[in-house]
């Protein structure tokens, strides 16, 4: 199992508790992704890329596992992993036309930053379930799309095809066990997203109980 290093990063004291926040609501009932094909530079500064990652690993963890990791792509790193991503791509598809493989190798650069976010779940010892660790990996890229979002920066929470692909995921040192949750693309929106359908509340609720 590797070694997990936690930083205090919490006040001692206790934090207030919630409050009526018009404005977080808000920002909740109308958020939406950004299409990755649709972002420009710039990107955060490095402070503003590690306050987004702090964040995004500020998210429920059952027995503080941090069952999740981060590879971050930004400036050349984006077309130099693209290589795997189209190198992938002509071993699965030989006859596909060369500008379809250079498509594939420069996906990651439509965004300025990338960030792979990594399952990595553990053993764990006192009995926390994979499948916890993994809903906690789903928590760490939806947090992430909101703290880039609040920042500031479009974001969309993105697998295609190359987060399931063998060889690219060996490019990302991926040990047994681990799968990419997602990678997240963070950039300056240039565009807005439309309204989006949303299921209806009643066909996805019950209330235990009451007929
Ligand atoms: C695990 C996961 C993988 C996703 N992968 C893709 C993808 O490969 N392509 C895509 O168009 N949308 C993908 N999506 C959906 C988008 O991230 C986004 O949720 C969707 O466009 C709806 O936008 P919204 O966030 O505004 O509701 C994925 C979502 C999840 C949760």
């Amino acid at each position: 199992m590797r070694p997990i290093c936690f930083a205090m990063t919490d006040t001692p004291t206790p934090f207030p508790l919630p409050t009526h926040n018009p404005e977080l609501i808000s920002f909740l009932e109308t958020r939406r992704s950004n299409l990755a094909k649709s972002m420009a530079a710039p990107g955060p500064d490095a402070g503003t890329r590690d306050k987004i990652l702090e964040i995004a690993a500020r998210v429920p963890d059952h027995r503080k596992l941090a069952p999740w990791r981060f590879v971050v792509f930004e400036g050349d790193a984006r077309s130099s992993f693209g290589q795997h991503i189209s190198t992938a791509f002509i071993a699965a598809n030989p006859t596909a036309p060369a500008d379809r493989a250079i498509f594939e190798g420069a996906r990651l650069t439509r965004a300025p930053l990338v960030v792979a976010v990594i399952s990595s779940p553990v053993d764990c010892p006192r009995g926390t379930p994979k499948w916890e660790q993994e809903l906690s990996a789903g928590a760490v890229c939806f947090n992430m799309c909101l703290a880039a979002q609040s920042h500031g920066f479009g974001a969309q929470w993105l697998t295609e095809w190359y987060a399931f692909d063998d060889s690219v995921n060996a490019a990302l040192k991926l040990s047994e066990g681990q799968r990419v949750a997602g990678y997240i693309y963070i950039g300056t929106a240039t565009a807005g997203s439309l309204p989006r359908t949303r299921p209806v509340l009643e066909n996805v609720t019950e209330y235990y109980g009451k007929s």
